[in-house]
């Protein structure tokens, strides 16, 4: 085992790990966020700098600091590795910096956008955001594809941290998409349209940490925290059937993986459970959903509501109209 100090908190770690994986062991504020990096998929991380984290000691035998922030999603601990990210005022500043980087080419068009309430770009810029921007060039402009039978792309809020380019790789049989061109000429492109259409390809929308991706059978039906999340399963042969059902009353509004604090899928579920079972009849609720991340649709979810008692008139009193009580 080695020993990690992240943010004066010390704990013991195993050799291999990184220090965001060190972070989440810890929980809480002191974990760095992650636009790029998944868990649940090998070789992300590395893309979008969010998780930097400065390196105060390399380690026991080299109390040195590391000369620059560094990727904490991508860089192993050492023994006796001394850690910043809550701590240090250089890596807020830095990830400030990174915040207005993302920002250059997304619109903020959250008031439209079927992610908001559950945006990581949203809560990210809602802790790091800076209200001026020092970029005077245009944003970037895409026409909204569809790129499957279920799927459009919207590329200007594409962030290109390829999650759903490694998703397509490890979950599918075939990929279809992928980065095409270079630099600020990057995109995720098919090449040919509306293509992406096998039996896993609906967790690309996901594993987007933006609202890139989108359900075409949700699309503008409701904002996210009018519905409520209920975890949900059936019987299916593709996967373990395990999902969350997001509710108005008794209709199902969208089907999505059972999301962790991260924001990161539980098991990935298929394209069937996800969108083309929205009646009720093809689930077995089994109750609320908890959403334990920092974000809007953790709000206002009724896990702790009591249910109110029937009021009972006391002899000669008059009850009060509903809508006074
Ligand atoms: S579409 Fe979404 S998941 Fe894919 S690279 Fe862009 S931001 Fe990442
Ligand atoms: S999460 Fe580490 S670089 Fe993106």
């Amino acid at each position: 085992m080695l020993k990690v100090t992240i943010d004066n908190i010390t704990i013991d770690v195993e050799e291999g790990m990184t220090i965001l994986q060190a972070a989440r062991m810890i929980g809480g504020k002191v974990v760095p966020p992650a636009m790029c990096y998944y868990s649940k998929l090998k070789g992300t991380g590395g893309k979008c700098r969010t998780c930097l984290v400065k390196v105060a000691q390399s380690s026991a035998k080299d109390p040195r600091p590391m000369p620059k922030l560094v990727a904490s999603c991508s860089t192993p601990v050492q023994d006796g590795m001394v850690v910043q990210n809550l701590t240090s005022p250089e890596v807020q500043e830095a990830r400030k910096g990174v915040v207005e980087m993302l920002l250059v080419n997304h619109p903020l068009d959250c008031p439209v956008c079927d992610q908001a309430g559950e945006c990581d770009l949203q809560d990210l810029s809602f802790n790091y955001g800076m209200e001026e921007t020092a970029s005077e060039e245009e944003r970037r402009e895409f026409p909204v594809i569809d790129i499957g039978p279920f799927i459009k792309l919207h590329m200007n809020r594409c962030i290109l941290c390829y999650r759903c380019v490694y998703a397509a790789d490890q979950l599918t049989s075939e990929r279809r998409h992928g980065v095409m061109y270079r630099g600020d000429g990057s995109e995720i492109s098919t090449l040919i349209a509306n293509v992406i259409d096998n039996d896993f390809s609906g967790n690309v929308i996901d594993v987007c940490p933006v609202g890139a991706l989108t359900d075409k059978t949700f699309r503008f039906k409701s904002r996210v925290w009018f519905i409520k999340p209920m975890d949900a399963h059936r019987e299916c042969g593709r996967c373990s059937g395990k999902g969350t059902v997001w509710m108005f009353g008794n209709e199902i509004y969208r089907v999505t993986g059972r999301k962790d604090q991260y924001g990161e899928v539980e098991e990935f579920i298929c394209n069937e459970c996800r969108f083309e079972k929205k009646e009720l009849a093809s689930w077995t609720v089994e109750g609320p959903r908890k959403i334990k991340r920092q974000s809007v649709i953790s709000a206002n979810h009724y896990e702790k509501m009591v249910q109110p008692s029937i009021i009972k008139p006391i002899e000669g009193q008059m009850i009060p109209p509903q809508n006074e009580l």
